[in-house]
């Protein structure tokens, strides 16, 4: 038995049966070729900061430690750089921010693995990683084979791929390589990183400023899980017809939104929850956060069925005052 603590930032106490870290490929096709592997649920794990633990893992817990960071191919404009599924993502960010490879700069202080990345196709400030995603290699659960899957075929859309739907459960993302930028064109356009930048006086920013600012923003906005316990966003921000965000903005005129695919819009769950008298209040060991209504946090010693019932709580009180439904963003296991 292994306690998961230490391995999500939600800092909730479950336990697996079996824990075993993955730092070759070689090593994760014999344990999936081994008989007793079909025998129980496994789980893959990156850094836990997508996950909330509801309840004690009753099998195998893959934590994904394969390492590397490799250029696979360049011309006079752009590069190819592969990383392995291990790797911090952030880390990523920052080895590309330093050689002025630019693209995902605004993607900077994500917590999380390079191999989760695609999963939810992680985004922020403008951004997502189909911009710059080339390809990835998945091991497939079922033949041991890898596979390589490209930008379409990942079916990417907001926070959303095929890896939470027809290939769920199937691979074990061990690479992804991005195509980026050598004569970087940046995006400012979004939040706040425009004003933060004239504050500080940089009239020609590089990617290494927008970085800085966005890495700024954040921590001014979000809680670091290393002092106390989240997972990000909970809820993502709903897309709804145009037509219900019409009659919303009529009882509601501060009610922003942002455009989506198929003429819908998104609209910011994170006003909905505050509107809803949710933000900075704390049930015991747990709570909604004071900065950022869109964020639960486990203040120590709560519990993921503690997080979840706040949750449903949370989706019923929005649901009743505006007859919006939140889903959650955040994988529940
Ligand atoms: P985990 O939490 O370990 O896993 C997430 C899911 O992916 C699980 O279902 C797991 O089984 C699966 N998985 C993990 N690795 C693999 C793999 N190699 N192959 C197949 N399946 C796999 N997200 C954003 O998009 N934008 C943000 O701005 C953002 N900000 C955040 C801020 C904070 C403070 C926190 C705590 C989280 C934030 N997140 C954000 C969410 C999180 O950072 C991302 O979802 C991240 O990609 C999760 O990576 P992970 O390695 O921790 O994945
Ligand atoms: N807002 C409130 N109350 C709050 C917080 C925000 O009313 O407590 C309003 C803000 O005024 C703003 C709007 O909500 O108008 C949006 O807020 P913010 O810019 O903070 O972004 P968000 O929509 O809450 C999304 C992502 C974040 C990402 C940021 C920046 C989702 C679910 N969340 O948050 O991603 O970092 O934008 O791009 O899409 C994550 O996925 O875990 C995550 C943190």
């Amino acid at each position: 038995m292994t306690n998961l603590l230490p391995y999500n930032t939600f800092g909730i106490s479950a336990f697996a049966s079996q824990f075993v870290e993955v730092s070759s490929v070689s090593q994760l096709q014999s344990l999936i070729k081994d008989k007793s592997f079909s025998e129980k649920p496994f789980l893959i794990l990156g850094e836990g900061s997508n996950v909330l633990f509801t309840k004690d893992y009753e099998g195998l817990v893959l934590k994904n430690s394969l390492k590397g960071i490799e250029v696979t191919k360049e011309d006079e404009n752009h590069i190819w750089v592969r990383a392995a599924g291990g790797e911090v993502w952030h880390n990523l960010v920052m080895h590309c921010v330093n050689k002025g490879w630019g693209g995902i700069e605004n993607l900077s202080l994500i917590p999380g693995t390079v191999g989760a990345a695609p999963m939810q196709n992680i985004g922020a400030y403008g951004v997502e990683i189909k911009d710059t995603f080339e390809e990835l290699e998945a091991l497939n659960i079922q033949t041991s084979e890898l596979e390589k899957f490209n930008n379409e075929q990942c079916k990417f859309g907001y926070r959303e791929s095929i890896f939470k739907h027809d290939a769920k459960g199937k691979f074990f993302i061990t690479s992804v390589t991005f195509k980026l930028n050598k004569k970087p064109i940046l995006n400012t356009s979004y939040g706040d990183i425009e004003t933060l930048l004239k504050e500080w006086n940089i009239v020609k920013p590089t990617i290494a400023d927008v970085s800085k600012a966005v890495i700024a923003i954040r921590q001014s906005k979000l809680p670091d899980p290393t002092v106390l316990g989240n997972a990000g966003s909970f809820f993502k921000n709903p897309v709804i017809e145009i037509l219900q965000f019409e009659k919303l903005q009529k009882d509601y005129p501060a009610l922003k939104s942002f455009p989506a695919p198929d003429g819908k819009v998104k609209i910011p769950a994170a006003w909905l929850i505050e509107q809803a008298g949710w933000k900075g209040k704390r049930f015991g060991n747990i709570g909604v956060h004071e900065k950022q209504a869109l964020v639960l946090v486990n203040y120590g010693g709560g519990t993921g069925k503690e997080l979840i019932d706040l949750a449903y709580k949370i989706i019923d009180s929005v649901n009743g005052k505006f007859g919006v439904v939140l889903n959650p963003e955040v994988n529940i296991i």
